[in-house]
């Protein structure tokens, strides 16, 4: 993931290229609908795990996704009423429509979750079968669902029966290439009643190496009749296109090029590309978000939530590794945020 994240950031530096005019048809600003849900346009903001609390969400949607999934949230952890899952149940008036991601392999326990999360205010509720983590998969959740697609489909019905909002399964193609066999278990979903499937076309075991294959997703997309949402190295109008064209599938997920560049949303959305903003506009967005994550999680833990994006928001500007690592170590958000609006007036004088 770390090598994956470094490429990212390496192309996303060196983009200097503008396109002027937006193109005539863009699918991607054409709303689609999950079950009953209508969804404003084609570009969904993926589950991030400790990333997408309501703050991240919110900016995922003012900038442009027309759907946001919250970080997989445990459910055994909303059984148990633990104070900190039961925080990530918290969704904010103005995000609808809301995704919000469960993981479990229990039945009683994911349906009891989909209840919650259905009562929490969810439009729609997404199962996990996409985790890789070991952590997650020797519990039986995540990714290893896929290892029983029979046992997983029972989990989908079973959710289905319980909520009245729609129930959708992120998936990966399967725990390892050779023992993947995406579009009959895509089916099977289907038939238990998902409303929808999010693919990362990737097995567990290549986390993210190499390259998303979407030729898998145009096979599932062509094997089920709900809509699929493509997921894995979309990270420019170029992609969307070519994704959405060659796929056919009826959305776009957008995931690690939007860390630290929420305006990717925008681009991909409007279709037209765009340089990345000046450093003084970047430090408000990142004042903005942060002001955001301290309701979200409050201060103390915002201190650490907002380290992880630094380095991501400031990839591409020339910020020397010596003001990066004052950032890291600033002792709250405030501090940090003091030290980024001094640069920005640098910048800005410069
Ligand atoms: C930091 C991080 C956290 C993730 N957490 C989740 C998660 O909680 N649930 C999930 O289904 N996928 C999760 N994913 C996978 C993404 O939703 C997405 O499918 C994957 O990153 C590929 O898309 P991308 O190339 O646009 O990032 C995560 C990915 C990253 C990088």
């Amino acid at each position: 993931m770390r090598k994956r994240m470094r490429t990212v950031l390496a192309e996303r530096a060196s983009v200097e290229e503008t396109q002027a005019a937006p193109p005539a048809r863009w699918p991607v600003a054409e709303p689609f609908a999950i079950g009953g849900l209508e969804i404003s346009n084609r570009l969904v903001q993926p589950p991030l795990a400790g990333i997408a609390n309501w703050a991240f969400r919110r900016q995922s949607r003012r900038h442009g996704a027309g759907l946001a999934v919250s970080e997989m949230i445990a459910s055994f952890g909303i059984r148990y009423a633990n104070r900190k899952t039961l925080g990530m149940l918290t969704i904010m008036p103005d995000e609808h429509p809301v995704g919000v991601q469960i993981f479990g392999a229990d039945p009683g326990a994911m349906v009891e979750a989909a209840l919650a999360v259905e009562a929490a205010g969810a439009d729609l509720i997404d199962i996990n079968m996409g985790c890789p983590v070991n952590k997650i998969c020797k519990t039986g959740a995540g990714a290893a669902l896929l290892a029983d697609p029979v046992a997983a489909a029972h989990i989908v019905e079973e959710m289905v029966r319980a909520v009245s909002v729609p129930v959708t399964v992120k998936m990966r193609r399967g725990l390892t290439p050779s023992t993947s066999a995406p579009v009959e278990t895509a089916r099977r979903f289907e038939a238990a009643g998902a409303a929808a499937l999010c693919l990362h076309p990737r097995a567990a075991a290549e986390e993210y190496g190499g390259t998303a294959d979407h030729r898998i997703t145009a096979e599932v997309v062509a094997a089920v009749g709900i809509p699929v949402i493509a997921s894995g190295d979309i990270a420019t109008p170029d992609d969307a296109r070519r994704v959405l064209e060659d796929t056919g599938c009826a959305a776009i997920a957008v995931g690690r090029a939007a860390l630290g560049n929420p305006w990717a949303f925008g681009e991909i959305l409007s279709g037209v590309r765009r340089p990345r903003p000046e450093l003084p506009e970047v430090v408000e967005e990142i004042a903005l978000f942060a002001g955001d994550a301290r309701l979200a999680i409050g201060d103390s833990r915002a201190t650490g939530y907002m380290r992880k994006f630094y380095p991501w928001y400031l990839a591409g500007h020339d910020v020397g590794s010596s003001v990066l690592s004052e950032l890291l170590t600033a002792p709250t958000t405030d501090a940090a945020l003091s030290r980024l609006r001094t640069l920005a007036a640098a910048s800005a004088a410069a």
